[in-house]
């Protein structure tokens, strides 16, 4: 008997990658018509795998798949598998904790950089027919400053390294982070919140979105910033209520913000904080390269055919 993979959905020109690794695996591998739960839940009758991009794998669908014993997802965060439900049912869930951290880091400082050197309002001028170089007048210097790292993770280790290289002092806000590790990369331990807001000039975000983490960046922990505090996102959107975002950056409670990724991804039309001079936003390509892609597929399909054949997966997050 051949074991059945559907993937719920992709963002992947073609199925080549999956197609060859599942075909070398002898396994059966479908791609979903539709990403809806019932378009999902029908043909996940016989799926013994589920692979997955951005679908969302809800409780509902799960508790619709008679045969599922993994879902892995495609990509390193996997807030949009319900665990619980998952777990309840004995299917193990896995991810690909390893194939773009030099990717997020890179567009992490791009983006710093990019917001804090004005580079896209200076290139927009230059296209508008100004040649105003006293647009850039404001700019921090980045030598000296403090960046915070709230979390301290793979992502977060490697911006690090990439900050310190610019001249700035790196502090890092991460109570699960072994003792130890932090120093050994160079990154003052914080371990008060709020003092933690208070004391950086820019602030990075690199740690998963799960229900105690949402909105961990809300009005309240906006208020505690400098005013001259610039933000960058690369990792979920939902980290950030972007409301509170939005009037913060409005009202010049925080200078600026560059953001990979939003709350609501593809936005409905163009997102609210794009109306905003002090914002930059890139629409979730951190993970990009010409080299990740394969990697990450590769990976994802692996892991699906070893925890098959082997009954463990490498990465299992639940
Ligand atoms: P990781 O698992 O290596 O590190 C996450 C860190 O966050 C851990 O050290 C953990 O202790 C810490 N953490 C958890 N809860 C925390 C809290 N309440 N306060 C402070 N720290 C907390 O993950 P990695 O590889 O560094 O990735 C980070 C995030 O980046 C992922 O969760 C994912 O959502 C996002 N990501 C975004 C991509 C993009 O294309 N924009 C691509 C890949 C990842």
């Amino acid at each position: 008997m051949k074991y059945n993979v559907l993937m719920t959905d992709t963002i992947f020109p073609d199925t080549a990658i999956e197609e060859s690794s599942f075909d070398q695996g002898n396994m059966e591998f479908q791609l979903s018509p539709g990403s809806d739960v019932e378009t999902l839940a029908e043909h996940g009758q016989a799926a013994d795998a589920l692979l997955v991009v951005y679908a969302p794998v809800s409780a509902d669908l799960i508790e619709r798949l008679p045969n599922c014993k993994v879902i892995v997802r495609a990509g390193i965060g996997y807030n949009n598998v319900d665990l619980d439900a998952a777990t309840r049912r004995g299917i193990k869930v896995a991810n690909v904790p390893d194939y773009c951290q030099d990717e997020v880091a890179d567009h992490t400082l791009a983006l710093l950089l990019a917001l804090g050197r004005k580079v896209c309002l200076l290139d927009e001028s230059i296209r508008a027919g100004s040649w105003n170089a006293n647009l850039g007048r404001d700019a921090p210097r980045f030598r000296g400053k403090t960046l915070g790292l709230l979390g301290c993770g793979a992502i977060g280790l490697e911006v690090a390294h990439r900050a310190a290289a610019f001249g700035m002092h790196v502090v890092g806000f991460d109570p699960y982070a072994a003792s130890g590790l932090l120093e050994e990369h160079n990154i003052e331990r914080a371990v008060d919140f709020d003092g933690f807001l208070a004391s950086i000039d820019f602030l990075s975000l690199h740690l998963p979105l799960t229900a105690d983490t949402r909105y961990i960046i809300d009005h309240t922990a906006l208020g505690k910033m400098k005013s001259s505090a610039l933000i960058v996102n690369t990792s979920r959107g939902g980290l950030i209520q972007e409301d509170d975002l939005y009037a913060a950056l409005n009202s010049g409670e925080i200078a600026g913000a560059a953001l990979d990724v939003l709350e609501c991804e593809p936005p409905d039309g163009i997102p609210k904080l794009a109306d905003l001079e002090n914002t930059l936003i890139t629409p979730h390509t951190a993970f990009l390269s010409e080299n990740s892609v394969d990697e990450l597929r590769k990976k994802a399909s692996m892991e699906v055919i070893r925890t098959l054949k082997e009954g463990r997966p490498k990465h299992q997050v639940n």
